[in-house]
């Protein structure tokens, strides 16, 4: 058998940056972790589901902008593929707290762009963004702007419109932060759907226990100031999984392990949220 591949590499990566009082903040430190190829389950491949976890400030932001290419890190490197990376690029998709769908543009619209941008042609582009409508239940609104829809719908946009490139990373950044509990839980299950039927490997960043128990294979535990990572955690419930995992007593013993490791990691500022 191959060796499995490494879909995202860290490798000794630090980052800081200067308060506006000119004090030195190390937002990440010496962070290394290895997220690999695809694994097969029932004969398909999947990609990875991890979760990056820790407060707010311990510099999980930091961490994704530099493997989205967005930000450099001053010491050690991040490899998407095998390949360093300096920008921005296909393989990578990102999808952020707040809602990013071009406002002049309708849903059936903001899903096409990057395929159009791409030399997708007319055919397969339609095609493509009808099934995608489907798979986030955005039937009826393809002709919508997304200013008039709530914001879980916009996020199922936005969730669209990154799938449509079929990136081999997917980035995302407390992308259901701003929900309410109820659409952040259908969220949840919709990702979790729609991340099933891709291949891609996602790289999800919360601070919320319960949510990163609830979608991950593996958890990293992060602590702040400086932002390391202080935890692999390996979360053992199959798949796929509904949201009556949430109340079976293994769920809530992680929970409580995970939390525990939370507090006790240093720069833990209590900032940390168990959702109920
Ligand atoms: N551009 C920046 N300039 C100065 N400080 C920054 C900048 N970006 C992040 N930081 C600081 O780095 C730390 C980590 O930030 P961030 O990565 O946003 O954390 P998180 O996403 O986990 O909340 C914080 O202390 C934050 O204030
Ligand atoms: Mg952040």
């Amino acid at each position: 058998m191959e060796p499995k591949k490494s879909k995202i590499t860290v490798r000794n990566v630090s980052r800081c940056f200067l308060s506006p009082e000119g004090k030195r903040i190390d937002a990440v430190q010496d962070i290394k972790f290895n997220v690999e190829d695809a694994y097969s389950r029932e004969g398909r491949d999947i990609g990875e589901f991890r979760v990056l976890l820790g407060p707010s400030g311990c510099g999980k932001s930091t961490l994704l902008r530099m493997i989205a290419g967005l930000d450099r890190p001053d010491t050690g490197e991040v490899l998407v593929n095998d390949q360093p990376v300096h920008g921005p690029g296909r393989d990578r998709g990102m999808v952020f707290q707040k809602y990013t769908s071009f406002p002049w543009l309708t849903v059936a619209g903001n899903i096409a762009y990057g395929l159009k941008i791409n030399g997708v042609g007319d055919a397969k582009r339609k095609e493509t963004v009808a099934q995608l409508i489907d798979a986030v239940g955005l039937k009826g609104f393809e002709n919508s702007y997304p200013e008039t829809l709530s914001g879980g719908m916009q996020q199922r946009v936005a969730i669209a419109r990154t799938l449509a490139l079929r990136p081999a990373v997917i980035l995302m950044d407390e992308p259901f932060g701003a929900l309410d509990a109820q659409t952040r839980s259908e969220m949840q299950q919709l990702l979790l759907r729609v991340w099933d039927e891709s291949a891609s490997t996602i790289l999800f960043v919360t601070h919320d226990v319960e949510e990163a128990i609830y979608l991950a294979d593996r958890i990293f535990i992060m602590s702040s100031h400086p932002g390391t990572i202080v935890e692999d955690v390996q979360v053992p419930f199959e798949r796929p999984r509904d949201l009556g995992l949430k109340e079976r007593n293994e769920f809530h013993e992680l929970q409580s392990y995970v939390l525990g490791r939370l507090r006790r990691a240093p720069g833990a500022g209590g900032n940390v949220r168990v959702s109920v």
